[in-house]
């Protein structure tokens, strides 16, 4: 869990726009909720490699250095991420690490970075697998406990062999701010549920929570669906000016206990039928995290059996994570009313 610059801001980063952002969050209680990385994302270079070899921080933007803004960000009980990209350029055109792998680790570790994201523009000739063991390695020796956030926008079913080498990996091509979006990345998760556990993740990408383009209902499906995912949460709106109900989105302590659950397990599609989905996951007290969702452009009713959760074993209580109450004991059938794009996000327990 964390932040990025990029759906936001995109190439229009700064040491003062990530100070502020790590000061709001904690004061939003973010930081308390679980946000721990502030990752500045892609176009944070000198248009150039220094002479001696190394990539360099733009000294406009970031005047202090790289390696002293993650001390303030560690400072704040943070850590610190930063971009690169696998190929000759980053996304934005700047200086990136094809070659320079274990030169690059080696100045990441040295500034105090303890995530970096491997993009995957200008890669021609490149294959994912090898490229990202090599980034793998060069992390491991440049001696720095580093999250490796493989980002090749599932190019190379990166779920078959990104779990030995990194912690999580882009499964498709960038979210935009739009409910079309979302449902595009939730469509590309529904097969790849048994490669997701504890320190490997798949990553339907960053959230657009907050950043203007949906509806708070669309916001808070976006949101519930990315926890059923077990997906990295990794804000990506402006914090340091959010409305309140984009606020309590990002914090809701149930929706994000879902996400963590330390069993790690990604939510399965259990029926899709003409806009109306039931997702599942099952947690590690022996709950079932049960996700209903109104696909459609019309409100509508969207329920599950009880016997979808498997044989009958005595009274089972309904709980509403958003809510955060308990909405009784479970029946033969369980529906509920969903305005368009909404969904309900429940917990199902042993009474
Ligand atoms: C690619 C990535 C994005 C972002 C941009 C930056 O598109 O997939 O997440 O990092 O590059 O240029």
């Amino acid at each position: 869990m964390g932040w990025n610059s990029w759906n936001r801001f995109g190439p229009f980063v700064s040491e003062r726009l990530v100070l502020e952002t790590a000061d709001a969050l904690i004061e939003t209680g973010m930081r308390d909720a679980g946000y721990r990385y502030v990752v500045v994302d892609d176009a944070w270079h000198e248009s150039v490699r220094d002479d001696a070899g190394e990539l360099v921080e733009n000294r406009w933007a970031f005047p202090h250095g790289m390696a002293w803004l993650a001390g303030e960000v560690h400072r704040r009980g943070l850590r610190f991420g930063l971009y690169t990209c696998a190929g000759t350029r980053t996304c934005q055109g700047y200086p990136a690490s094809r070659g320079c792998e274990a030169r690059d680790a080696r100045r990441f570790a040295s500034w105090g970075v303890d995530f970096v994201k491997v993009d995957w523009c200008h890669t021609a000739g490149l294959d994912g697998e090898p490229t990202y063991r090599v980034w793998s390695e060069a992390l491991r020796a440049a001696g720095r406990a580093t999250v490796l956030s493989i980002c090749e926008w599932g190019r190379h079913r990166p779920w078959e062999w990104a779990p030995a080498l990194g912690h999580l990996w882009r499964t498709g091509p960038d979210i935009q701010d739009t409910w079309a979006s979302v449902l595009d990345a939730l469509d590309r998760q529904v097969e790849l549920h048994p490669f997701a556990g504890p320190d490997h993740w798949n990553d339907p990408d960053m959230l657009e929570v907050g950043n203007g383009g949906m509806t708070d209902d669309e916001y808070r499906s976006h949101f519930a669906l990315w926890a059923m995912l077990a997906a990295p949460l990794m804000a990506g709106n402006d914090l340091r000016a959010m409305s309140e109900p984009t606020r309590a989105t990002l914090t809701a302590p149930e929706v994000i206990a879902i996400d963590q659950d330390p069993l790690g397990r990604q939510a399965r599609r259990l029926r899709s039928e003409r806009g109306a989905e039931v997702w599942v996951r099952d947690l590690a007290d022996g709950s079932t995290a049960v996700l209903l969702l109104n696909r459609g452009e019309s409100s509508g009713r969207v329920g599950f059996a009880r016997s979808d959760l498997g044989p009958a074993r005595g009274a089972l209580v309904v709980r509403d994570a958003w809510a955060r109450r308990d909405v009784g004991e479970l029946g033969e059938r369980h529906e509920v009313a969903l305005a368009a794009h909404a969904c309900a996000l429940l917990r199902v327990r042993r009474a």
